[in-house]
């Protein structure tokens, strides 16, 4: 079938009406030819396209979806893989607190920002903490049209055949008028389900899964939506994404609308009147943990007030408004079979214990890390002993303690190396450092390797089917030995589909992955470069400083030696520390990651950060406040500066473009008027910002 060139928002209803049909039939006869014959016609990709072509016309005329819609058929769509589609409105993480004391500080920390007294009793919804995955849902004119997880937060895949599957997600809103309403929640699997899914899956020689949450997800992402449809994935919603209009006021009275539109709230939902209240809560649920029917990993609190979490906005990648209380660790004893040392991308050596396999709070623990030489040292850690593990939510087990009183005198003790075991070149600690490192850089394959993984990962270039043997065994073979490799991959197409396991089809989809990557945003690429030091939120903040890589490249070779503007220029950007800084410096400076990027620059084009609200009227102006604002607080005023576009300094300069008075300023309101700056009062400051679009 050729597919109508005609877009989708030109079509007539009567056209999108007889397109459908024919779509219902031709993917219906193609899935057939691929699933029961296995002879397919035609390219997977092309598959796709009918498919997803299929979903956006029935996205746009949801009354027009057909009873025997390809879209809602198990077995319907076995794309070859999951379409990324963007959020409208990012998915942000929560931070953590792990006592009631962090609580409390959270809950403080909330009021400095409103400029509310800490004593005032400030209200919370209080949720558990579901441990599953999360996953946005887009209603358009009440109609489930889209299912996206969370991805990266920005960009997750289109999982919406599989989700129409799922029986706590209504097709249709009950009672709900708005255009656009996107809900979010958790998709879980219980306790009893995932048992009972292991058990049937070891009978038919299946995969078995580690835990409730893996089977969540490994049900959920398949590409064969029938699969998912055995599979009893269940859902609870807690919030919201884009919305067209607001018609409620309070968190709790949106999670009463949900339950209205026909969603499943979380039945330990709770409106405390304060943090002390929301504690008790806490109590309430952690005592109940043992006898739910599924996994929780805590308990959530989040500003009651919509207005409140308006003002609050984010931070980062989570919101200043909601935290996660996590439930303490869970720990288990078992004996150390061995100590093995895993060289990391920047060559750090970790001490890694092999351990008796023991279940730690339902999961399988088989490696505790040792963090480093000291640690093993401190506590006379030896091969041999029974020690006391924990595991806590999703960081890596580690070894607390040796059970001493235990030993029996067969334990031995570790020699920890000074040669790196994977090189075998000299791993050297720096005087006043935990770590030691290998020096052998790219001539060691073990931080090569891991290089090229950390390349390709989720929150770097997220290349899907390009796994860690998939890339030791194109290293082995000489076909990848640096980052630009893997674009130049296609030219071993051939070759490739010979290998065993591999099959023609997985390596059409590893290139055509591979292809998509080729336009990447600038602070993924940067991120991928795996500069010590340099994470997500870093590779953004230069990414929105510099613009390009051409710029940062240029500054950190010309802050060569500190003395100069370019070192001044890196180290002036809010948040980039000396330390940092002679990172940046030193991976420009080797010639040899210099030599790849330009080779990788070849292959690929970065994409800048969009302009922060460029057409704000502060955006780009140097403001500066001084004295009591008495409307908001500091850290909220610089917050909202920021989110316009404005970058906040500390102090008066000819520089500056605006300085914000409040009550009692003195020495910068004087300074300023001596320079002749523009000075505005709280309420002409208010004025002017108002004007602007929010985030
Ligand atoms: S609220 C902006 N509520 O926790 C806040 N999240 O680390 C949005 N989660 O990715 C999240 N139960 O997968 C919220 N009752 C709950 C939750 C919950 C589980 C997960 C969610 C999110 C992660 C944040």
């Amino acid at each position: 079938m050729a597919i109508l060139p005609k877009p989708v928002s030109d079509l007539t209803e009567d056209e999108a009406r007889a397109e459908l049909e024919q779509l219902a039939i031709d993917i219906h006869y193609h899935n057939q030819r691929y699933h029961s014959e296995d002879a397919p016609e035609i390219a997977d990709a092309d598959f796709d396209q009918m498919v997803r072509r299929n979903q956006d016309i029935e996205a746009r005329f949801p009354h027009l979806i057909r009873l025997d819609s390809p879209s809602h058929q198990v077995g319907a769509a076995p794309s070859a893989q999951f379409t990324k589609r963007r959020h409208q409105v990012p998915m942000l993480s929560l931070s953590n607190a792990f006592d009631d004391e962090e609580a409390t500080e959270f809950d403080h920390r909330v009021k400095r920002f409103l400029n509310l007294p800490l004593d005032k009793n400030l209200a919370y919804s209080v949720e558990p903490k579901i441990d599953g995955l999360s996953i946005s849902l887009r209603y358009e004119n009440q109609h489930l049209v889209a299912g996206i997880t969370r991805g990266d937060g920005v960009e997750g895949e289109d999982v919406t055949a599989n989700i129409r599957t799922i029986s706590d997600i209504p097709q249709r809103l009950r009672d709900c008028d708005l255009e656009v309403a996107e809900v979010r929640g958790e998709i879980f699997m219980t306790k009893a389900d995932f048992q009972a899914l292991n058990i049937a899956q070891e009978e038919k020689g299946g995969k078995v899964f580690a835990n409730p949450r893996n089977a969540a997800a490994g049900s959920l992402r398949q590409k064969d939506a029938s699969i998912t449809a055995e599979r009893p994935l269940r859902f609870f919603a807690y919030a919201a994404g884009e919305m067209s209009a607001w018609n409620v006021s309070s968190h709790h009275d949106y999670l009463d609308q949900l339950k209205g539109w026909g969603f499943v709230i979380n039945p330990y939902s709770h409106t405390a009147s304060s943090m002390g209240d929301a504690l008790l809560q806490y109590q309430v649920i952690a005592a109940a943990r043992p006898e739910l029917e599924y996994d929780i990993d805590g308990v959530v609190y989040k500003v009651d007030r919509l207005d409140y979490q308006n003002r609050l906005g984010q931070v980062s990648r989570s919101p200043r408004w909601a935290i996660a209380h996590k439930f303490p660790a869970e720990k288990a004893e078992t004996r150390i079979l061995g100590i093995d040392i895993q060289v990391g991308r920047t060559g750090a050596l970790t001490p890694v214990a092999r351990l008796a396999p023991v279940t730690v709070g339902g999961v399988v623990v088989s490696n505790a890390t040792l963090h480093n030489e000291d640690y093993i040292k401190d506590k006379d850690i030896r091969v041999g002993d029974l020690v006391q593990i924990q595991r806590a939510g999703d960081v890596i087990p580690q070894v607390l303690s040796v059970n001493i009183s235990a030993r029996d005198g067969q334990e031995t003790g570790f020699i920890y190396p000074d040669l790196c075991p994977s090189c075998g070149s000299p791993a050297i600690r720096p005087e006043g450092e935990a770590v030691r490192r290998c020096v052998g850089q790219l001539s060691c394959p073990a931080q090569l390797l891991e290089r090229l993984k950390h390349f390709v990962s989720r929150d770097a270039f997220d290349i899907e089917g390009l796994g860690a043997k998939m890339i030791a065994e194109l290293h082995h073979d000489n076909l990848l030995k640096e980052p630009a490799d893997i674009f130049r991959l296609s030219e071993h197409q051939a070759d490739l589909s010979k290998r065993a396991g591999w099959g023609e089809i997985s390596v059409n989809n590893l290139l055509a992955a591979i292809e998509q990557r080729r336009e990447i945003p600038l602070e993924r690429l940067i991120y991928a470069l795996g500069i010590r030091q340099i994470g997500q939120a870093t590779g953004l903040l230069l990414a929105r400083h510099f613009g390009s890589i051409d710029q940062l490249m240029a500054t950190a070779e010309a802050a060569i030696g500190e003395d100069n503007a370019a070192w001044e220029e890196l180290i002036g950007i809010d948040q980039i520390g000396e330390s940092m800084a002679r990172d940046l410096i030193r991976f420009f400076q080797d010639d040899h990651n210099h030599l790849a990027l330009m080779r990788l620059l070849d292959q690929i084009t970065a994409i800048p950060p969009e302009a922060v609200a460029a057409n704000s009227p502060v955006a780009g102006k140097t403001v500066v406040f001084t004295g009591t604002l008495s409307q908001m607080s500091r850290a909220e005023a610089k917050a909202k500066a920021e989110l316009l576009g404005a970058k906040v300094a500390g102090s008066v300069s000819a520089k500056t473009d605006y300085v914000v008075i409040g009550a009692d300023a003195g020495s910068k309101a004087r300074k300023a008027a001596e320079l002749g700056l523009m000075i505005l009062d709280e309420d002409a400051w208010i004025a002017l910002t108002q004007t602007a679009p929010s985030a």
